[in-house]
């Protein structure tokens, strides 16, 4: 059975095809950075309109002269959570493109794909686990009980971890999105050079509070000489503040659900110091194991969206009939 994964919750447009005997046969992703960069952040309309081109381009380019139908089974779409224009330009085509293929549609929690993602390149991780969901905007622990079944046990109150990072990239005069831009430049930092707060580390809570790292990180990026050394060094404490708290949450989470596997998904998980540091965590305290997956399944990608469309198809779970956009969607609430 093939599965073509549509994905257009943001700024990304991605389209794959997942066959359940090989496999991944396709993944394309077309990255709108370049729009959005000289506005500093997504500018929901302008996201919308361009995957409807992104999306007849890459189709056009995936397919070819084949027949769609041929070479595909069933459409997975995200239905959100997301921007309501562009998760409705995915929505509309997936579910266009089913009725006059007469394929079935099923509509995919945006969350719950990325945290399924590292199966992409691990089949064999095994519920339960903890699953960190770091990317830009949600930072969440999530006990993940079996398939379908998640319970969010820590939330962040104010801006993500993806969110924070983007938002001081910007301020050290990077372009959008920083998080990853931040990090190389961290790499150079001198270690210790500055201390960053860990905001609610010492609350009882599993939540996360990222914004006043972001309001820190303005008055020492203003304080600072400009050089290209000193914002290396703030970068580097910011990052291994945002890390620190990440992984102190995280360990107060297996402690209390007497776990030892953890997922770390979403675009932070890509963070070279985050993964490194996790698997020493969950290795010293728990003598366990972390997952995660590779980078290009890190951030959003039609693949993680076919293959939870492959694993729902597998439920027997009844294809949806409408077109559904649920902007707002909790993970703790899929209606399976
Ligand atoms: N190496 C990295 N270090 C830190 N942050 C990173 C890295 N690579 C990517 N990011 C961040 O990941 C975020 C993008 O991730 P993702 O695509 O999962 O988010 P999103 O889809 O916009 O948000 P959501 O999934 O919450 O709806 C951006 O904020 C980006 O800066
Ligand atoms: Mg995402």
């Amino acid at each position: 059975m093939r599965v073509l994964g549509i994905e257009t919750s943001c700024d990304d447009t991605g389209i794959a095809i997942y066959d359940s005997k090989k496999g991944l046969l396709i993944n394309e992703v077309y990255n709108q950075r370049n729009l959005h960069n000289m506005y500093g952040g997504v500018v929901p309309e302008l996201a919308s309109r361009e995957h409807m081109t992104a999306m007849i381009f890459l189709l056009k380019k995936i397919f070819k002269n084949k027949s769609i139908a041929e070479c595909i089974d069933i459409i997975a779409y995200t239905a959100g959570p997301g921007l309501v224009g562009s998760l409705l330009v995915g929505a509309t085509f997936a579910c266009s493109l089913g009725l006059s293929l007469n394929k079935p549609v099923l509509p995919v929690h945006h969350m719950e794909a990325h945290l399924l993602s590292p199966m992409l390149n691990f089949k064999s991780i095994k519920f339960p686990f903890i699953a960190l969901l770091v990317s830009g905007k949600h930072t969440q622990i999530i006990g993940a009980y079996k398939f379908g079944k998640y319970e969010i046990l820590g939330n962040c109150l104010d801006d993500a971890a993806g969110e924070a990072f983007d938002k001081t990239a910007k301020l050290l005069g990077l372009k959008y999105p920083g998080g990853a831009e931040l990090s190389k430049l961290a790499c150079n930092g001198i270690e210790d050079y500055c201390y960053f707060p860990r905001p609610m580390i010492h609350h009882p809570s599993l939540n996360f509070s990222f914004s006043g790292l972001k309001t820190f990180a303005a008055q020492k990026i203003n304080k600072c000489n400009q050089s290209i050394q000193e914002k290396a060094n703030i970068a580097r404490a910011f990052e291994n503040a945002v890390i620190d708290v990440l992984l102190i949450k995280t360990k107060k989470a297996l402690k209390k659900q007497k776990w030892k596997r953890l997922v770390i998904a979403g675009g932070v998980s890509a963070n070279h110091n985050l993964r490194e540091k996790s698997k020493k965590m969950v290795k010293k305290y728990f003598n366990g194991t972390v997952f995660y997956s590779s980078p290009e399944f890190c951030t959003d990608n039609g693949a993680m969206i076919a293959y939870l469309g492959f694993l729902r198809h597998k439920e027997a779970k009844k294809p949806q009939l409408e077109i559904l956009v649920k902007p707002k969607w909790s993970i703790n609430d899929l209606f399976f």
